[in-house]
């Protein structure tokens, strides 16, 4: 059951699709004694000038949710703050990262879900100041709440996406391994990627283009120099089986004569000072604009404006730079110049140095931006800070909303930097600037469940970290993590290691673990086609499918996987394998060498197990059917018809499997039901399978 509460006057995110009636919630609510039984669940709220919200939580009540967020998948013991922010260096301190998901799910007793649908900043204080209190303020006291109550935390999460509407689907090849770096120049660049990829036989199906592909960092164009005869590259590419993305970045360029700026301006489609005038950010391209996306007219404008790379056979786009990412506003550097100036007859000494260094450091991405410019909704101004959370989803639906208009029933590959939940209706999100660190592998499988419980399905992390160099070890651990995640993308900064799989020492190992993604795309696309259509997770903490056994309670580095498998990824430096505990008797099914994989059944409890750097280890639930395809090195010619069938079996078993054309919009799909009768004995099944 989910109960929306309204608090003063909040503001219309859209976040929400289902039409509920709100109980107005007044001060005078809040002081009554009733009101302990207004919320359906024992939460204390105070709302005048501000709002918060308290929970008194029992020690084995386990906080879950908040998306895109730092640490574990219990939330408990620190805090967050919704605020989305460019943060490339988010060491496990941080507070904040790219995306703002205010949905959290305390599951004790009563278990519920809490979804404040607030667009400023809100913080979390999960037992972070006092251990057993659960803290949720804001700078004010208008948003809506609601509170969901139910079974256990997987009814709630689903109950939530009920509430917010279906994911976002992309296409099949979207499925299929990518290759991207920032520093890739000219079609020339992009040409050898393709060449040292397809020479090796190593599966590829897109490349990416960072911001050099445009004419100096200008959104909708394309440098002729570098890559001259675009249309013709993109089709090359196209026979070649790989599709190219460029990156769209939030910023206009203010040049003159740039037909997107000049239309901008005259449009007025500009984020405004509260001068009327516009306002003026530092980004890649130096000043810029932000278009004001909360206007529908410029939703319009810069959503039609991705058909000037769609007529040219472009099928796929990644929203950067959407919190929005500030390098310096005028005002910024106008006070820090200023400041400076009074410092030229100061002692040279460690006071001056510390406070230099402040007063440069505080340049970019300072909040006080965040003051400097205005929305307009429905005529009506409003400071960014205020709804700052929503600038890149408002971004990411002007170009969704387009698409369904330009390319019609064609699916469109999109995916944001910055999101809030309603994004994930339309398009899907990486999780921005990450480091080559374990720690930040470690992060990646840990968020991945609480991305789901949001919404957010097609999602991943920068495969072997973006800023730092990488290691060879952490690559291939990386990706054999990767092979399970919806986007599957090698991404990394200009100036650190190339990361491309040819260019690390002894490639087989590359080739081989990014064949095996190939050869489970099939079924991993059923699931996650399924996961869209019933809201649910593809990724899940192992205490959603046992909930009675305790062992898995606090287990954070295993996951469920689709509905019958288990995955134990390894994300340490020098180990030879890892612990793994096993809920119930399992399939353990290790990719080796090459093609081959090996297979036994191991029992329930706790066991070592050794994983080189290019196996895989899967574990399938008793009487599930998993279907492997084919080795395919793209998925144009990935075989979807013919597969091998493999399964633990107990009982009788069976499978819904999903498939359609990968590319039509709304899913056109059929479903075969797989089944194999019950045994004599338990024994593993292995059968040859095809599809009518
Ligand atoms: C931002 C993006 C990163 C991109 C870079 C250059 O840092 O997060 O992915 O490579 O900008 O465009």
């Amino acid at each position: 059951m989910i109960t929306k509460y309204c608090f003063g006057t909040p503001f219309e995110t859209e976040a929400v699709t289902a039409n509920l009636n709100s109980i107005a919630v007044t001060p005078f609510d809040l002081t009554k004694e009733s009101s302990k039984d207004m919320f359906h669940c024992p939460i204390s709220i105070k709302s005048d000038d501000n709002f918060s919200l308290e929970y008194e939580m029992e020690d084995n009540v386990i906080v879950y949710g908040l998306g895109e967020a730092n640490r574990g998948i219990n939330k408990r013991g620190y805090q967050y703050i919704s605020y989305c922010a460019d943060d490339p260096n988010h060491t496990e301190n941080k507070f904040s990262l790219y995306g703002a998901h205010n949905f959290i799910i305390i599951d004790g007793n009563p278990c519920f879900g809490l979804f404040l649908d607030y667009p400023g900043k809100l913080t979390f204080d999960i037992g972070y100041s006092f251990h057993s209190k659960l803290r949720i303020f804001s700078e004010d006291s208008n948003l809506y709440l609601y509170v969901i109550s139910g079974t256990n935390p997987y009814d709630i999460v689903k109950q939530f996406r009920e509430l917010i509407g279906e994911s976002y689907l992309p296409p099949l090849w979207a499925f299929g391994y990518q290759q991207s770096r920032w520093g890739y120049q000219t079609a020339q660049d992009i040409r050898t990627v393709a060449d040292e990829y397809q020479k090796r036989g190593i599966g590829l199906d897109a490349i990416y283009m960072d911001i050099d592909y445009m004419e100096r960092y200008k959104d909708f164009t394309i440098d002729e120099e570098k890559f001259p005869n675009f249309s013709e590259f993109v089709a090359e590419m196209k026979n070649r089986n790989l599709h190219l993305i460029p990156i769209i970045d939030a910023g206009v360029k203010i040049e003159d004569g740039y037909s997107v700026y000049e239309e901008g301006v005259a449009g007025d489609y500009f984020c405004k000072r509260e001068d009327g005038t516009n306002f003026i950010a530092g980004v890649w391209p130096g000043d810029t604009h932000f278009p004001d996306f909360f206007k529908k007219e410029t939703r319009d404008w810069f959503g039609n404006k991705y058909q000037y790379l769609l007529e040219k056979g472009i099928d796929g786009f990644w929203n950067d730079m959407n919190e929005p990412a500030i390098f310096y506003s005028k005002e910024g550097l106008e006070n820090t110049f200023a400041e400076i100036k009074k410092l030229e007859n100061r002692e040279l000494d460690l006071t001056n140095f510390f406070y230099l260094k402040h007063l440069v450091d505080s340049l970019q991405n300072n909040e006080e931006d965040h003051k400097r410019f205005y929305h307009e909704v429905d005529g009506v101004k409003i400071r960014h800070d205020k709804v700052h959370n929503l600038y890149g989803y408002y971004m990411t639906r002007a170009a969704g909303e387009a698409f369904l208009k330009l390319s019609e029933s064609k699916r469109i590959l999109l995916f944001s930097r910055s999101s809030y939940i309603g994004m994930h209706r339309y398009g899907g999100i990486w999780t921005g600037d990450n480091q080559s660190w374990w720690s930040h592998l470690l992060l990646n499988i840990k968020m991945m469940p609480s991305l789901n419980m949001c919404g957010f399905l097609y999602s991943g992390a920068d495969l072997g970290g973006f800023g730092s160099d990488v290691t060879r070890d952490l690559m291939l651990r990386w990706l054999a993590f990767g092979i399970f995640t919806p986007l599957m993308r090698n991404h990394s900064a200009i100036g650190t290691r190339n990361q491309e799989c040819y260019e690390l020492e002894s490639t087989e190992e590359f080739k081989h673990l990014i064949g095996i993604r190939y050869r489970l795309i099939p079924y991993l696309y059923s699931e996650f086609v399924k996961a869209v259509k019933n809201n649910e997770m593809l990724f899940r903490p192992l205490a959603f499918d046992y909930p009675n056994d305790t062992q898995v309670r606090r287990i954070e580095d295993q996951l469920m996987l689709g509905d019958g498998l288990m995955i134990a990824p390894v994300y340490t430096q020098n180990a030879t394998g890892r612990y793994v505990y096993l809920p119930e008797d399992m399939l353990y099914l290790k990719f080796t060498k090459g093609s081959d994989y090996s297979m036994e059944v191991l029992t329930k409890g706790h066991h070592y197990l050794l994983v080189g750097l290019s196996e895989v280890p899967l574990f399938v639930k008793p009487n599930h059917i998993v279907l492997l395809a084919n080795p395919a090195q793209n998925t144009a010619t990935l075989n979807r018809k013919n597969f091998t069938l493999l399964c633990y079996l107990t009982k009788e078993a069976s499978y819904e499997f999903y498939e359609d054309d990968g590319i039509t919009l709304p899913a056109n799909g059929t479903t075969t039901n797989l089944s194999i009768d019950c045994p004599d004995t338990a024994r593993i099944v292995t059968s040859e399978f095809v599809i009518n």
